[in-house]
């Protein structure tokens, strides 16, 4: 596959999803140290800039070795980074990748996760060649279900006591997108 593929720049009408440029740790540091957005994340909230530069490393590091995509959702009106989606977990053979989402708490509600979240899946499904895309969620975090439902994912089950951060024990409840479903409903 071409390097190319890993590092796209993907347009919607109001989202430009991009590799997060180092600049933006800062910006990355605001939103993933937000303990409101990461309620529901596999991780801690962020402590030091050193997390995000961390995590801007380990992105650009999977995305030369083609195991994951991670892009920063940036506003095309002001160039602010909104937050970051993933495709992860990319298994070739299988042709199936996770989706991840996290925007920051300003962001939340505008539909964004929409706009960006259908332009990852045709990406994954026209551009990657994938089958399925996956989702794993707390079975709490009700925006993230509706989200997921919009996008025209369906919820496939629940995986029990599958985390532990910071000593609490979560569940799973799966969500799958085949490159065969209906797109998905107008929200
Ligand atoms: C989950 C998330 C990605 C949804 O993205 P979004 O662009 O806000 O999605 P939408 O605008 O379609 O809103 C979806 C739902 O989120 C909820 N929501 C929206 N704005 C909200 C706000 N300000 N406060 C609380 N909930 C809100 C609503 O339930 C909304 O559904 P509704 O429109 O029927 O009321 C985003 O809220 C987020 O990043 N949350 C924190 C990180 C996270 O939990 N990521 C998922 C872990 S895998």
């Amino acid at each position: 596959m071409s390097k190319e593929l890993f590092f796209p720049v993907v347009e919607t009408e109001r989202l430009a999803l991009r590799p997060i440029a180092i600049e933006d740790a800062d910006s990355l540091l605001g939103i993933s140290s937000d303990p409101e957005v990461m309620r529901y994340w596999n991780t801690a909230p962020w402590e030091t800039i050193q997390d995000a530069i961390d995590f801007i490393n380990a992105s650009n590091d999977a995305m030369r070795r083609q195991t994951s995509l991670v892009l920063g959702v940036y506003l095309k009106s002001t160039g602010e980074l909104a937050g970051k989606c993933m495709l992860f977990s990319y298994d070739k053979e299988s042709r199936r990748a996770e989706i991840g989402f996290g925007l920051g708490r300003s962001a939340w509600g505008r539909g964004y996760i929409g706009e960006a979240g259908e332009a990852l899946i045709q990406y994954g499904f026209n551009s990657l060649g994938l089958r399925r895309i996956e989702a794993e969620i707390d079975p709490d975090n009700q925006s993230s279900a509706k989200a997921l439902e919009r996008l025209g994912f369906s919820r496939e089950g629940l995986l029990r006591q599958r985390w532990e951060v910071n000593g609490i024990v979560s569940d799973s409840a799966m969500y799958g997108r085949l490159a065969s479903d209906p797109s998905a409903m107008a929200s």
